[in-house]
C-alpha cells in the first residue's frame, strides 16, 4: 500500500503530515511512502532525510496523488488537489466536516473514503491518535511565549540591586489540553497564574499545576458530555464575566482557550472588560478561529486598543512546525496502523474510532 504526502497548499502552513522518522516506521511495517519534493522543508525535514528513511521523492503533488492509495495531509485538500487524487483512494486530514459540506460532497463524488483527524473520539484507546491534543498542547505553550514576548515586563519575580520586580499575573480561560499546558509554561516562567473553567473537575488539575482556580457559582447552566462542555447558558457566562472583570483588571497577560465543540466559541471577554485592563497588558485569544473568546480579537492580527494588545494569530502549532509535524505524524502512524496493514485496509464500520472519523466512504456520506 502506498502512502503519499504533498506540500501543504493552505496559506502559510508550515507543517507536514509525515516526518522522516514516521516514514521509516511505515517502511518497516511493509508500507511504501511517496513524498512530494520539498513537502517537509518548512518543518526543516529535507528530501534527503525522507530518502534516507526509505521514501520515494516525486516532483509534484500530481505525481504523488496519482500513485497514492492513502493521501495524508494536515489541512483539508483543495478542490484541485481532490481532482488529482485516485478515484476510490483514501484521505486522512483535518476536514471539519460539519462546517465544510461542499468539500465532503466533492470527496464523495470521487468515491474517496475520507477520515477526519479532528473527529477522533476522546477515548483512552484513541489518545495516541488524537491530533487535537498533540497540536493544542504545543499551541498552549506557544501562546504563553507570545504573551511573554509582547508584554512590557518579565514573568518571574526578581530581586535586584535596583529593586524588586513583582511577578507577572497571567489569567487563563479554559483548562483543557491547551490551557493546562499554558498553566505549566507560565508557571515555569515564574508568573502567578489564575484560571477559570466551567467544568468543576478542572479545579484539581489546575491546582496540581500550581495555578489558582477562580471559583464562582455555576448554577445548573452548564451541560457536559464526554469531558467537554456541551452547553453553557448565558446566565453562567454573565456571572463569569462579572467575577473575571476584577481579575482582568490586575492581569498582565490573558490567554483564552475556551471552546465548545461544534459551536462558536463563547464570548468571555467583552469590550467593557478590555477597558478595565491595564495599559500594556496582553490578550492571546486562542479561540479566534472559532469566533474568539474576546469580543475584539481579529483573526490573524495583532491589534492594540486602549493600550491592550490583542493577539489573534491562528495556527499557533504551525509556529512550532517541527514538533507539531512530529506529533501530527505520529498520530497519523498510530491511526493508520490501527486502520490498515500493508495488505490493505481492515477497518470495521462499527468500530468506535472508524465510526467517529470516517466521514464519507465509497460514494456514501456517513457523517453530516
Ligand atoms: P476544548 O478545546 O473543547 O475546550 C477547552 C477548555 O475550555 C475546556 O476545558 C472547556 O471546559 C473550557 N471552557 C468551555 N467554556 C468555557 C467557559 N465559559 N469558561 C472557561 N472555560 C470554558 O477542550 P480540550 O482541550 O480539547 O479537552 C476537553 C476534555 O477532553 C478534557 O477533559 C480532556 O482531558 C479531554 N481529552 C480526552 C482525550 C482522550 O481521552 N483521548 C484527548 C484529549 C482531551
Amino acid at each position: 500500500m502506498k502512502i503519499g504526502t504533498i506540500k501543504e497548499s493552505k496559506n502559510k502552513e508550515t507543517r507536514v503530515a509525515l516526518t522522516p522518522d514516521v516514514v521509516k516506521n511505515f517502511v518497516k511495517q511493509g508500507f511504501e511512502c511517496v513524498i512530494e519534493s520539498g513537502a517537509g522543508l518548512h518543518s526543516y525535514f529535507t528530501d534527503e532525510a525522507y530518502k534516507n528513511a526509505g521514501a520515494e521523492i516525486l516532483g509534484s503533488a500530481k505525481e504523488v496523488c496519482e500513485v497514492s492509495d492513502v493521501l495524508v495531509k494536515v489541512n483539508a485538500p483543495s478542490i484541485e488537489e481532490i481532482t488529482l487524487m485516485k478515484e476510490g483512494s483514501i484521505l486522512i486530514s483535518f476536514l471539519y466536516h460539519l462546517t465544510n459540506p461542499d468539500l465532503i460532497a466533492t470527496l464523495n463524488n470521487r468515491k474517496i473514503s475520507a477520515f477526519s483527524t479532528d473527529a477522533m473520539p476522546r477515548i483512552s484507546r484513541a489518545q495516541s491518535m488524537d491530533v487535537l491534543s498533540s497540536q493544542s498542547n504545543l499551541a498552549g505553550y506557544k501562546a504563553v511565549l507570545l504573551a511573554a514576548d509582547n508584554a512590557p515586563k518579565i514573568f518571574p519575580m526578581l530581586m535586584t540591586a535596583a529593586g524588586t520586580i513583582t511577578p507577572a499575573k497571567v489569567v487563563i480561560f479554559g483548562a483543557g489540553v491547551a490551557g493546562l499546558q499554558a498553566i505549566g509554561t507560565a508557571k515555569r516562567l515564574g508568573a502567578v497564574v489564575e484560571v477559570t473553567d466551567i467544568r468543576p473537575e478542572t479545579k484539581e488539575q489546575v491546582e496540581s499545576l500550581g495555578g489558582k482556580f477562580i471559583s464562582f457559582d455555576l448554577g445548573n447552566d452548564v451541560k457536559t458530555e464526554g469531558g467537554y462542555v456541551k452547553e453553557a447558558g448565558e446566565d453562567v457566562l454573565k456571572r463569569q464575566r462579572e467575577i473575571l472583570k476584577k481579575h482582568l483588571a490586575l492581569a498582565d497577560c490573558v490567554i483564552t482557550t475556551a471552546l465548545i465543540p461544534g459551536r462558536k466559541a463563547p464570548v468571555l471577554i467583552t469590550e467593557d472588560m478590555v477597558k478595565v485592563m491595564k495599559y500594556g497588558s496582553v490578550i492571546v485569544d486562542m479561540a479566534v478561529e472559532q469566533g474568539g473568546n474576546c469580543e475584539l480579537s481579529l483573526a490573524d492580527s495583532i491589534i492594540e486598543t486602549n493600550g491592550v494588545k490583542i493577539i489573534g494569530l491562528t495556527n499557533l502549532p504551525g509556529m512550532l512546525p517541527q514538533n507539531a509535524s512530529e506529533g501530527y505524524s505520529k498520530n497519523i502512524y498510530n491511526f493508520l496502523t490501527h486502520l490498515a496493514t500493508k495488505e490493505g485496509m481492515k477497518w470495521e464500520m462499527e468500530e468506535e474510532i472508524t465510526k467517529g472519523t470516517l466521514i464519507c466512504n465509497k460514494g456514501e456520506i456517513l457523517r453530516k
